[in-house]
């Protein structure tokens, strides 16, 4: 039988490449999704009626949909990126009864770049700065990327170092910042690329997504695997590699 997946955000960039991709999945049946349109179904009902769900909507109704598949108790993919820090409480606080997938970005090839720059990071000493550039489409809400602060997040894990406090500010390097550079504009589906810069040489780990398919085919392939899961919090790493 097919596992039935709800999608918080249907109507919108992703949800729809979701619902197209998913002719490709047998296994998944999407059974509806939410919006702001007043006819949409509600997040409880939804979740009522899904064994499984995604998230690709906005930080706004967040809450809302996390407290759904709670009571509901089913399991969810957060793909929702421009996350606070109380967003973050709710959600670990979730995952001790739900399984909860956070992934701000659900395409193998960003795990495994992720995974590439934590270790570039552990063996590179602070005499190498670190650098994050990241163009996306003209109608991106956020900015950095959620993608780019998890790469951030997982260079400063490799050096050990408390994420947070490492944006780069205006004026001069401060030693140990990790530094954002954004993009905005066209089309883009999303371009990330990690630079080590040392005083000889520079070290360039680069992503560039093709197609928004790619999120998409990405996020179907986790529901499935989340689907089996204890309730917990679960990393991309984990569900992806
Ligand atoms: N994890 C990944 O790999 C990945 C990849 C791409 C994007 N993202 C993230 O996924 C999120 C969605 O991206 P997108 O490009 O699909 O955005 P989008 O095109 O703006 O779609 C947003 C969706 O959320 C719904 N929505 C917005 N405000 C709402 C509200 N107040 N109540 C209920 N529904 C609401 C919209 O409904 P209406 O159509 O009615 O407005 C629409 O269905 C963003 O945070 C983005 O950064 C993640």
């Amino acid at each position: 039988m097919s596992l039935k997946v709800g999608i918080f955000g249907i109507t919108g960039r992703m949800g729809r490449s979701i619902h197209d991709i998913a002719v490709q999945f047998p296994d998944l049946k999407i059974i509806g999704g939410t919006s702001r349109a007043p006819e949409s179904i509600s997040p409880m009902d939804l979740a009522e009626k899904s064994d499984v769900l995604l998230d690709f909507s906005t930080p706004l109704c967040l809450d809302s949909h996390v407290q759904a598949c709670l009571e509901e108790q089913k399991p969810l993919l957060i793909g929702t990126t421009g996350l606070s820090e109380s967003h973050l409480k709710t959600i670990q606080k979730a995952a001790e009864h739900i399984p909860i997938l956070l992934a701000p970005n659900t395409s193998l090839g960003i795990t495994i770049l992720a995974h590439l720059v934590q270790k570039a990071a552990e063996q590179l000493d602070f005499s190498y700065d670190i650098e994050i550039f990241e163009t996306h489409h003209r109608n991106k809400a956020d900015a950095p990327s959620g993608t780019a602060l998890m790469l951030g997040q997982r260079a400063a894990q490799g050096r050990h170092q408390q994420p947070s406090s490492h944006i780069r500010q205006n004026g001069e390097r401060k030693p140990g910042e990790i530094g954002y550079a954004v993009h905005r504009g066209g089309g883009v589906f999303g371009e990330h690329s990690v630079r080590f810069l040392g005083d000889d040489e520079i070290i360039e780990l680069k992503h560039t997504a093709l197609s928004r398919h790619l999120f998409a085919r990405g996020a179907l392939k986790a529901v499935s695997k989340l689907a089996t899961k204890q309730p917990g919090y679960y990393t991309p790493t984990e569900i992806f590699l």
